[in-house]
C-alpha cells in the first residue's frame, strides 16, 4: 500500500476571507508552488498543512474544522500569532532569504543585520518548530514532503522528533552559491543548511541549485560531502540531493485556454494586438523576475531598430506579490515609473508602445498566452519559471521563447528559446528583435520543441520520482 502524504508549506491550497456580510469565502492559494502542486496530489491520502495566512484563516483554525479541499485533499492550517507570522514571512523568508537564494542585494549597501535580525530569526524558528510539532501529530507513517525556504529548518526539527520518518524538503526557488550564502549571519547559514539536511532527500528544480547547496554543506563543522554522489553525512545520518524538475499539467492548462469565456478574452486581446506583433510577459510583481531591465531591453530595441517603432505591443501582466514590504513596493513602482517614461518617449495617439496591467487574473494570462509572438522570461535568477513552460503550451502563434540563462527551466528549454544574460539589456534588445524577425520555419520548429519538451514531463512524475528516491533509500515495510 502507498504511504499516505504530508505536505507542509506556508502558504496553502486554501485560504478564507470574510465577506461583507460576515459570511466566509473561500480562495484557492495562488503562487508557483501552489499552482504546481495542486496539480501533483491528486491522490486519496494526502494532508496539506500551511499558515493560516488571513483572520478568516485563524478563525477556521480556531474552530478546528477539517477542511476538504478536494475528495482526499484534507487542510490543516497551522495558527501563529500575527507579530511573529510578520517576522518569519515577511521579514526573514521574503526580506532575507528570497533575496539571498535570488542574488536580489545591493550588496554594497544591504543588507545590514542587527538585533532587530536576531529577534526575527528567533521567531522564524520557532514558527519551524510549530510546523514540525504539527507534522508529529500526523498518525501512521506518511512521507512528509516539506516545501521551500519558509520551512527550511522543519526537517531537522521533524527528525529530532520522529527519527524513523521519511522526509523530503523541496525548494521550489534557486539555492544561494556559498558566496552569496555567506552574506547570512554564520548562525542563519549554518540552520540552513543543517535543517534541510535532516530530510532524506533534498530535492531541487535544477542541478545547479543542488550543487550550490552540496559546496555550503561542505564547509560545515562535522559534516561530510560526497559531491558526486549528492551525499550529505551528518550527526551519523545521510542526506541526498536530487533534482526533481516540475512539470505544468498540458490537458489541463489547455482546457482551460479552451473554455469559451476565455477564447473570448483571447479574442479581445487578438483585436487589441490588431495587426502589430505582441511581446508578452507574464509574472508576479517583484525583483528576482527582472521586469525594470526587461522595459529598459525593450526601450533599447526601439531606439536600435527605428523600424519596429509602431509595429510591436508589449503585453505585460502583473500579479501584486508581498506588497506590504517596502523593497517590493518600491520596486513595483519604479517598474510602473519606467513603462510610463518610455511610453511618454516612444508612443503617441495611435501607439502606446507598453501595455501594463498589475492584476490578479490567472485566466486573462492564460488568453494572452495564445496570442504572442514573443515571450519574454528574464529573470535574474528563478527555481524553475513555469510561465516559460505554460505560454508555449497554448501558444498559437507559434511565438518565440526569450528565456534568461539562470531560470530552472533554462535546462529543459533553453535548446529551442532565444537565450539571454539578464543583465545583459544589449542582448536581450537583440533577442527582441531576432524573435520578431524569426522566418516562420524557424518559429515553427522552435515551438514545436518548446511543446515537447514541457509535455516530456508530467506533475505526477515530479510527484513519484521522490517518493521513489525515499523509498531507495528507505524501503517500505513489507506485510504492514
Ligand atoms: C515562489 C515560492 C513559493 C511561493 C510563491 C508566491 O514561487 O517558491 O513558495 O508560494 O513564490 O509567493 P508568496 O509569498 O505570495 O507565497
Amino acid at each position: 500500500m502507498e504511504s499516505p502524504l504530508v505536505v507542509a508549506s506556508n502558504r496553502g491550497p486554501i485560504s478564507f476571507d470574510v465577506g461583507e456580510d460576515g459570511e466566509l469565502i473561500e480562495r484557492r492559494g495562488s503562487g508557483g508552488l501552489v499552482t504546481a502542486l495542486s496539480d501533483v496530489f491528486l491522490r486519496d491520502d494526502i494532508t496539506w498543512i500551511s499558515s493560516a495566512m488571513t483572520d478568516a484563516d485563524v478563525g477556521v483554525a480556531q474552530e478546528g474544522r477539517e477542511l476538504m479541499v478536494e475528495p482526499g485533499l484534507r487542510a490543516r492550517f497551522v495558527l501563529i500569532p500575527e507579530e511573529r507570522y510578520g517576522a518569519y514571512y515577511n521579514r526573514i523568508a521574503n526580506q532575507i532569504l528570497w533575496f539571498a537564494h535570488h542574488c536580489l542585494w545591493d550588496i554594497a549597501r544591504s543588507p545590514r543585520f542587527d538585533d532587530d535580525t536576531k529577534h526575527d530569526w528567533r521567531a522564524f524558528v520557532d514558527v519551524n518548530r510549530a510546523f514540525a510539532q504539527t507534522l508529529d501529530q500526523e498518525e501512521d507513517e506518511p512521507v512528509f514532503l516539506v516545501q521551500d525556504y519558509h520551512l527550511c529548518l522543519v526537517p531537522e526539527m521533524l527528525r529530532d522528533l520522529r527519527p524513523d520518518a521519511k522526509i523530503v524538503h523541496f525548494s521550489h526557488t534557486p539555492f544561494a552559491a556559498p558566496m552569496y550564502l555567506r552574506v547570512l549571519p554564520v548562525e542563519m547559514r549554518t540552520a540552513i543548511v543543517r535543517g534541510m539536511a535532516g530530510a532524506d532527500i533534498i530535492g531541487f528544480q535544477s542541478r545547479a541549485w543542488g550543487e550550490n547547496f552540496l559546496l555550503s554543506a561542505q564547509g560545515l563543522a562535522g559534516v561530510h560531502v560526497d559531491q558526486r554522489r549528492g551525499r550529505v553525512d551528518l550527526d551519523g545520518r545521510r542526506a541526498f540531493v536530487r533534482t526533481f524538475p516540475v512539470a505544468v499539467n498540458a490537458g489541463s492548462l489547455r482546457g482551460t485556454a479552451a473554455r469559451p469565456d476565455l477564447k473570448a478574452t483571447a479574442k479581445e486581446i487578438a483585436s487589441w494586438r490588431g495587426d502589430r506583433s505582441m511581446l508578452l510577459r507574464v509574472d508576479r510583481l517583484e525583483p528576482s523576475k527582472n521586469i525594470l531591465r526587461g522595459f529598459l531591453a525593450f526601450e533599447l530595441f526601439l531606439s536600435r531598430y527605428p523600424a519596429w517603432q509602431g509595429r510591436v505591443k508589449f503585453l505585460v501582466l502583473l500579479s501584486p506579490s508581498r506588497e506590504d514590504l517596502d523593497e517590493y513596493r518600491t520596486y513595483g513602482e519604479e517598474c510602473l515609473a519606467q513603462a510610463k517614461r518610455i511610453n511618454g518617449e516612444f508612443g503617441d495617439d495611435t501607439w502606446e508602445p507598453i501595455d501594463v496591467r498589475v492584476q490578479e487574473d490567472y485566466e486573462y494570462a492564460v488568453a494572452a498566452y495564445s496570442n504572442y509572438d514573443a515571450l519574454i522570461v528574464n529573470p535574474v535568477y528563478d527555481g524553475m519559471n513555469l510561465v516559460a513552460m505554460e505560454g508555449p503550451l497554448v501558444n498559437r502563434r507559434q511565438g518565440v521563447l526569450i528565456l534568461s540563462r539562470n531560470a530552472g527551466a533554462y535546462g529543459r528549454l533553453g535548446k529551442h528559446a532565444l537565450p539571454v544574460n539578464p543583465f545583459d539589456l544589449s542582448e536581450t534588445a537583440d533577442a527582441i528583435l531576432q524573435a520578431l524577425e524569426m522566418p516562420p520555419d524557424e518559429r515553427a520548429r522552435r515551438a514545436r520543441g518548446l511543446s515537447r519538451s514541457v509535455q516530456a514531463h508530467t506533475p505526477a512524475t515530479w510527484l513519484t520520482d521522490q517518493l521513489e528516491a525515499v523509498d531507495a533509500v528507505r524501503p517500505p515495510m513489507i506485510g504492514r
